[in-house]
């Protein structure tokens, strides 16, 4: 039975799949870009997929999205939209450093390249030129990550003296470590005590990499009876707070601040209690989406080259006001 089941499956996909081969050599003159992210199943990429996705149907181009995990995988997918026949492709690389290997792969096939939300560098650690881009302006950002943290311990009435600050890092990663700057230097700004910065390096940019990173930080630290928690995207916030609860402490005694305005964090907002889950300063994906694949699709068929940097800006989203801001952003 299930066996059967099976094959009906396998049978089907296939039939699908030579369907989609003799739509692409019907429609050959068609546009076919290539939207490639290093983390396929977050929120924030989901929607910038889906929103490019969206654009392409409106004006008549074709998106093909994949992921791209590691070096090896970002390679493979490349050659996988060569053989598509797609003319460039949109990504937010695994590694930042592998864009002269991208680059030389696409170069190779004539492909376009634009980034989006984690720029190429060079040997250096300098932004790799020639290769335009679409991210946030991430130490702006960080900023108001800084600022939300400082009016809600304001508002709860924290002495900062007694307050900790889990700072979780990647600092290999520039668009990482722009947005932790801002936040801390906003901090400072307001009177933070630099002393009460703890670092925690993650290995990744996830869930599960702050949760890993955070949870020996606020053991050590247990002398502390106020958090507060930023990093540079929500999901990393938001295993920062799974791990302040792991430890016993407390909603009130909490206060995370991400950056994204995805999935992740209506998740977060619409559970019945408040958690340490304070707000998330939201940026469009839906906007980084459409924006990036229309510039590519625009600089294959019209030859204008997107502009070399373009940088987005946010807004603060809390339990009080994310309905409203998700609508105004289009997420
Ligand atoms: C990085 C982060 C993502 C998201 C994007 C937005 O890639 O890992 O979670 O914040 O930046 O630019």
């Amino acid at each position: 039975m299930s066996m059967t089941k099976t094959f009906t499956r396998l049978a089907l996909g296939a039939s699908l799949a030579l369907g989609t081969v003799g739509a692409a050599q019907a429609a050959d003159e068609d546009v076919r870009i290539g939207f490639i992210v290093k983390k396929p199943e977050q929120a924030w990429f989901i929607n910038e997929q889906q929103a490019a996705t969206q654009v392409g149907e409106e004006l008549g181009f074709r998106v093909v999205r994949l992921g791209g995990e590691d070096g090896q995988g970002v390679l493979s997918a490349i050659d996988n939209l060569y053989s598509q026949g797609a003319q460039g492709f949109v990504i937010c690389p695994p590694d930042v450093r592998l864009g002269p290997a991208v680059m030389n792969r696409a170069n190779q096939y004539g492909m376009k390249v634009i980034t989006v939300d984690d720029q190429f560098v060079d040997g250096n650690g300098e932004p790799l030129e020639g290769v335009p881009h679409l991210g946030m302006s991430g130490y702006k950002i960080g900023q108001q990550v800084g600022e939300a943290i400082a009016a809600e311990m304001e508002a709860r009435g924290w002495d900062p003296q007694e307050v900790a600050a889990l700072r979780i890092t990647n600092n290999e990663l520039p668009t990482a470590k722009e947005r932790t700057d801002g936040a801390t230097d906003a901090l400072i700004e307001w009177g933070f005590p630099a002393e009460n910065v703890f670092d925690a390096p993650q290995q990744n940019t996830d869930t599960n990499s702050a949760f890993s990173a955070a949870s020996p930080v606020i053991s050590q630290r247990g002398n502390f009876e106020h958090w507060i928690i930023y990093a540079l995207n929500e999901e990393s916030v938001l295993g920062g707070v799974r791990a302040t609860e792991q430890y016993g402490l407390s909603a009130d005694d909490v206060i995370g601040v991400g950056i994204n305005g995805s999935g992740a964090a209506f998740a977060e907002f619409s559970r019945s209690n408040p958690t340490g889950f304070h707000g998330t300063v939201a940026v469009s994906s839906t906007q980084h989406g459409r924006q990036t694949a229309e510039n590519l699709y625009r600089w294959i068929v019209e030859g204008e080259e997107p502009p070399a940097n373009t940088e987005t800006s946010g807004t603060l989203m809390t339990r009080d006001n994310w309905q409203d801001v998700r609508a105004e952003l289009g997420l």
